[in-house]
């Protein structure tokens, strides 16, 4: 029986229906999930290295888990505690010891990032992978993964003519490249350079277009003899196991995203987001926002780990479009389904190019963005790699549906605050694959603002 709270119905947990108002105010301070990227990176590279590492308010959706359980099938020993915002992993890295061949097929789930990465370093490890995902990874390119591979004379091969998982790889000592990324994806960049630590020679990449740099930035913290130089980057195989490295994960930019438009887009808002990351290769959304005329502000700016954090408070704001394409699309890909809530109630036309990319995420977020946001009433019409979002029209509640999706459920969350009437979101349950806390912090911002 759903449960009524302020502007949110709260059904039980398992229930997969949400159902959002408009509230008269969205206030509080917030506390994020640690960032899903770096969580990943800093879970693999800590499981080769060569003795105990500490990682703190590691990311607690299924995505990271995906990995986390992945490295224990391939022996490594990770303990994880914590509360359901936030984990400690204390892991024992492999060291010379090196990875054992799983005794069963690995499932990255909904998780790209789990699969390519693990993807990459299997390929190089002396034994037999199998690994497979849910319906939607197994719809998602790999030949992007495979071809490089190959080219450093990996034995790999997916289903489809090699362009879809599951992906059988035969493990063996490989070759570096010089190699540049047709696509701008950090997933590939740092499968090469996972399977380049442990190949015979270097591995040069080039980048047409920059993605973000986690896993360079990681490891030269952790010992590896990486440089990056202008769009390439070019990495020495490992002589001694990587130098473990204890951090404290940074909160998660693509989960801040969401509050940040639903703090610019309510009419009566202040929200305060603590020890955000703010790696320069993801901020593309900050940018534009202020872009837009967004009041948010930065503050507090310091470093964890190599990686840029700070607090940033934002409010109410009248935003107008913008146009964004190009350079920036990397630095704000996963951020362009809750970008475009912001464009429909902004003032004028926003337009979106060079994000084809959009096609190939959990869902095609180019089609799922325009059919979802329609329902709501916005004037929103698909381009081949982006869309046109004509603003100012009010969002009316609607029975939309998450595509299962997660960003695409929260993004309508944001929609259904300032929509007038309910907003019923169908399959919501998948915000877990990467905020499992999302609902409840959103309930937090409008009850604070309620109970003052
Ligand atoms: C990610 C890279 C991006 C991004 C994804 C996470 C990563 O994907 O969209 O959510 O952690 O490397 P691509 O590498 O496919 O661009």
């Amino acid at each position: 029986m759903a449960e009524q709270f302020l502007g949110l119905k709260l059904p039980s947990p398992r229930a997969e229906i949400r159902t959002i108002k408009p509230c008269p105010t969205l206030q509080g301070e917030i506390i994020l999930p640690g960032d899903k990227s770096i969580s990943h990176r800093a879970v693999i590279l800590n499981s080769l290295a060569r003795d105990r590492a500490r990682i703190d308010n590691f990311a607690p959706g299924k995505d990271c888990l995906a990995t986390v359980r992945c490295l224990r099938a391939l022996g490594v020993k990770i303990d994880r505690k914590g509360s359901p915002n936030s984990h400690t992993l204390l892991l024992s890295g492999a060291g010379e010891d090196g990875l054992e061949e799983a005794s069963n097929v690995l499932d990255a789930q909904n998780s790209a990032t789990t699969m390519r990465l693990l993807g990459g370093l299997l390929a190089s490890q002396p034994f037999l992978s199998v690994i497979t995902g849910d319906a939607s990874l197994r719809n998602r390119p790999m030949g992007r993964l495979i071809e490089p591979l190959r080219l450093m004379g990996a034995e790999i091969w997916g289903r489809g003519k090699d362009s879809f998982a599951p992906l059988v790889i035969k493990g063996k000592r490989l070759c570096g490249i010089d190699f540049t990324l047709p696509v701008p994806s950090a997933q590939i960049k740092s499968a090469i350079l996972l399977a380049g630590l442990f190949a015979h020679g270097n591995t040069v990449i080039h980048q047409r277009v920059p993605s973000r740099d986690h896993t360079e930035r990681m490891l030269r913290r952790m010992g590896a003899s990486l440089e990056s130089q202008g769009s390439s980057i070019s990495l020495l195989p490992l002589s001694s196991p990587l130098i473990p490295v204890n951090l404290c994960v940074p909160g998660d930019i693509s989960s801040a995203t969401y509050f940040l438009v639903a703090g610019v887009i309510h009419p009566n808002s202040r929200i305060v987001i603590r020890d955000c990351g703010i790696n320069p290769t993801r901020t593309g959304i900050i940018d534009v926002l202020l872009a837009m005329g967004a009041r948010l502000k930065i503050s507090n700016e310091r470093l964890e780990a190599d990686e840029p954090l700070a607090d940033i408070v934002v409010e109410s704001s009248e935003l107008t479009g913008t146009e964004v394409s190009g350079n920036i699309i990397p630095r704000l890909i996963d951020e362009i389904p809750v970008l475009a809530v912001a464009a429909c109630v902004a003032k004028g036309k926003t337009v979106v190019r060079g994000a084809g990319e959009l096609r190939v995420k959990e869902s095609d977020r180019i089609a799922t963005v325009v059919s979802e946001l329609s329902r709501l009433g916005a004037k929103i019409e698909p381009l081949p790699d982006g869309m046109v979002i004509y603003g100012g029209r009010p969002l009316l509640g609607a029975e939309v549906d998450s595509h299962f999706d997660h960003r695409l459920v929260m993004s309508l969350a944001v929609a259904g605050l300032v929509a007038k009437g309910e907003t019923t979101i169908k399959h919501a349950h998948v915000a877990q694959v990467s905020y499992p806390t999302f609902w409840q912090t959103l309930e937090q911002l409008i009850g604070s603002l309620g109970a003052g």
